[in-house]
């Protein structure tokens, strides 16, 4: 694998799925699996076999549908779990299966009443067994944000020797602060034997709102996979959000690393998950929020009719949103009147705007927002008024 890619592993369908009202039929799945494709994910995780029979069509539906990514079944690292994930991808022509277990204190101690070694030998026993299905096992570790760097590194070591070709290193809490997350990839790096024999992989949950923070620590200190879902959704405050994660590796070009999203795809995507899935993007969302290249204050607005650049550093064709838009509020100036009613096919000249700016203030202030509505009113009232005098 070319060493500067980051792949994308999308968890839409099953992190994201698990948002309250999130939860999606086998035809939603499908469809969304085929846009995910064409958005150029790398790997779709599908959904998590065991948890239902719907899940399982599922994810055997999009086993049999999707051609060239890889797709992916969760399971714990329980035998059953890992059996009915491998039917559930009989039909895939790459399946992968996600197996793991947690290693931090809470989980080992207040989950499973275990040891370190109880759990270590069964990670690599469920890794064992997967890969008697399929030579691509990723293994979690999960909360491994809050586990010991070097029980962590015990147990990478251990299930790479059994056979994973990729070690998922979940900040499954939203813990971590960003130095320390790139540290404990950092840690692996170098303090893992084999490490050299899988991909490090970051999935980074946002309770701090810090997961895509983590997620670009963690590929700048070496981890070459991002699990992400579209608009952040998954599990509580949710996960790394794909078009985030995408955007801040296109537009940091100096950290050397490249995806394989088609970034036009980004926008569109994005409103029909929001659809289907009945859940709103905020507004201020980056990348995909409705205000994402919306720009209400005067001097915002002077600055960026003089040069986009001075307050956009991304395209919106570039992402597939709608185009940049200026929105007039009471915090709008005279360049940002005169430039809508240009738009609108109003000559008027900077004693107009100047005159007319007054009128706009007043309804502004009364108004969240004027629209076109309200802008060929005042124009019709000044046009009037003009006409009178003359
Ligand atoms: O957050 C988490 O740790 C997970 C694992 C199942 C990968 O979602
Ligand atoms: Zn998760």
């Amino acid at each position: 694998m070319d060493d500067n890619k980051i792949l994308i592993f999308d968890t839409t369908l099953r992190d994201g799925e698990q948002v309250p009202g999130c939860k999606l039929n086998t035809k939603e799945k499908v469809e969304l699996a085929l846009e995910l494709e064409r958005l150029g994910v790398d790997i779709i995780e599908a959904g998590f076999p065991i948890s239902s029979p719907g899940d399982f069509e599922s994810v055997d539906a999009i086993s049999k549908i999707i051609k060239n990514t890889i797709v992916c079944g969760l399971s714990r690292a329980v035998q059953k779990d890992i059996e009915v994930a491998a039917a559930a991808l009989k039909y895939a022509k790459r399946p992968r299966i996600h197996t793991g277990i947690g290693t931090s204190d809470y989980h080992i101690k207040s989950k499973f009443n275990a040891t370190q070694d109880d759990i270590l030998q069964r990670a690599v026993d469920a890794v064992k067994l997967a890969r008697n299905f399929t030579d691509d096992v990723e293994f979690y570790a999960e909360d491994a944000g809050r586990t010991q760097n070097e029980y962590l590194a015990r147990i990478v070591e251990a299930v790479i020797n059994a056979g994973a070709t990729t070690v998922n290193i979940p900040d499954t809490t939203g813990y971590c602060l960003p130095h320390d997350f790139g540290n404990k990839i950092k840690y692996l790096v170098n303090n893992v034997p084999n490490i050299d024999k899988a991909v490090i992989s970051v999935h980074c949950h946002n309770d701090l709102g810090l997961a895509t923070a983590n997620s670009i620590a963690g590929v700048i200190n070496g981890a070459r996979q991002i699990e992400c879902t579209m608009n952040g959704l998954g599990e509580r405050a949710g996960n790394t959000s794909l078009e985030e994660v995408v955007m801040v590796l296109k537009q940091h070009k100096e950290l050397g690393l490249y995806t394989n999203i088609n970034t036009m795809l980004l926008n569109p995507l994005s409103r029909q998950v929001s659809d289907v899935m009945r859940m709103p993007v905020q507004p201020n969302k980056a990348i995909v929020g409705a205000n994402a290249f919306s720009h209400s204050s005067g001097i915002h607005q002077d600055g960026f009719l003089k040069d986009s650049l001075t307050y956009e550093i991304i395209n919106p064709e570039e992402v597939g949103a709608d185009g940049s838009k200026i929105i007039l509020t009471a915090r709008s100036g005279r360049s940002a009147l005169a430039f809508r009613l240009q738009n609108l096919g109003y000559d008027f000249n900077r004693n107009d705007i100047d005159v007319l700016y007054q009128e706009f203030v007043k309804v502004a202030d009364v108004k969240k927002e004027v629209v076109d509505i309200d802008l060929k009113i005042m124009a019709a009232a000044y046009n009037n008024s003009t006409a009178v005098s003359n």
